[in-house]
């Protein structure tokens, strides 16, 4: 079978990142039946300053004709707010990928690196977070007047919290959950209280699952004081962003952290969440397995192999028991480069492919 991806590397250690990716996807396409074709769909800053547009049309119309999109990161120091950005937001706006799903999993190699104390940790941390992707307030309505007045609306649909928190259901249930959480903010404000509603309300044709509430200033604490008890976390846009980051810091950095933009059944865009990194761009030191994993998260939720998704996994916790990038080293292990960390995954993936 025969796979198109788009690829954006993007800015700072966008391209370090998306480097090992290509490795992995190489790997892929060499020890499986998927054939693995690039084209690559420029985007961000650096694009920004060389044509004045951060998403080219050119790149939109070979993404559009990809079957998926892997995502780098973007964003510049010393060019005007939001500009590089805005392309992420667009590409989720005009590819209507309502879902962002955000795994948080802490690898049994990796315990050492969680700051929380063992009884906090109990079990374990493996829950995702379902966090709405076009609405909120990141919908784009707002402005500003003279400089003096800046208002953006937090905006929440009937439609648009419909479908990601049926989506959100049929995660928990497919997954085998017994719990799902919601997570908003019913006490103040009117789009929460929309969303609390229709989460029961859709609720009522899922009786095998427990349904729970919380406020998202509480949860941020709930998150560092019992991650073990939470499965499907669904959100809206904003408290997801920011829960998302708290949460990979728990389970090592958010180097580690990997996500699927998705609009079930049509082209969707994989990408790790943490960003450009300026501060270490160039050093080639970056966490590239935020990326790896988003690519496991593409053969499950795009490609359909599921299988391979999980040889993907085993090769990162493989590698992890022998070397570590700077972010999540171990005095015990070697610290290895963003290339050296990307080589080790892809030849432990081979094995598990021949295997
Ligand atoms: P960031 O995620 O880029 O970095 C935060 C901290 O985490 C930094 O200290 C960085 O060195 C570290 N870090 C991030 N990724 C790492 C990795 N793979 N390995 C090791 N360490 C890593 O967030 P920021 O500094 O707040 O933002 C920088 C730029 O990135 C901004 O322009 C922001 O808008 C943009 N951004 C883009 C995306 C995206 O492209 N999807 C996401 C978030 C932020
Ligand atoms: C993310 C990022 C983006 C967001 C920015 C860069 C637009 O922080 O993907 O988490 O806020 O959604
Ligand atoms: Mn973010």
């Amino acid at each position: 079978m025969k796979i198109k991806i788009a690829l954006t590397k993007g800015d700072g250690i966008g391209p370090e990142v998306v480097n090992e990716g290509i490795k992995i996807l190489k790997v892929i396409s060499d020890y499986t039946d998927l054939e693995v074709e690039f084209q690559e769909a420029p985007a961000g800053g650096n694009v920004w300053k060389e044509t004045g547009e951060s998403l080219p049309k050119k790149s939109i119309d070979i993404i559009k004709n990809s079957d998926v999109l892997l995502f780098g990161a973007i964003g510049l120091p010393n060019i005007p707010q939001g500009v590089a950005e805005s392309a992420i937001l667009r590409l989720r706006q005009e590819l209507d990928l309502f879902v962002n799903l955000r795994p948080i999993k802490l690898y049994r190699s990796l315990k050492e690196q969680c700051p929380l104390k063992d009884e906090f940790v109990g079990e374990g941390i493996d829950f995702t977070i379902i966090r709405e992707n076009t609405e909120g307030l990141y919908a784009n309505v707002g402005g500003f007047l003279k400089d003096e007045v800046a208002v953006n609306s937090m905006v929440y649909t009937k439609n648009g919290c419909e479908r990601i928190l049926r989506y959100a259901y049929e995660f928990a249930k497919t997954h085998k959950h017994t719990k799902i959480t919601s997570v908003d903010k019913a006490n103040i404000l009117k789009p929460s209280q929309m969303w609390r509603n229709i989460f029961k309300q859709i609720g009522d044709e899922y009786p095998n699952l427990e349904q729970e509430n919380y406020y998202i200033d509480a949860f941020c604490q709930w998150i560092i004081r019992k991650p073990y008890a939470f499965e499907t976390v669904v959100t809206g846009n904003l408290f997801g962003d920011i829960i998302s980051d708290e949460a990979a810091f728990l389970v090592g950095s958010l180097g580690m952290a990997s996500s699927g933009n998705i609009h079930p059944g049509k082209v969707s865009m994989y990408e790790p969440i943490h960003g450009s990194a300026p501060d270490i761009a160039g050093k080639e030191i970056a966490n590239p397995i935020g990326t790896i994993l988003s690519i496991k998260l593409m053969m499950e939720e795009s490609i359909r192999k599921p299988k391979i998704g999980i040889k993907i996994e085993k090769a990162v916790e493989l590698a992890l028991d022998e070397g570590r990038t700077k972010d999540i080293d171990n005095y015990k292990l070697k610290t290895l480069s963003t290339s050296q960390m990307g080589d080790l995954i892809a030849n432990k993936l081979k094995q598990e492919l021949k295997s």
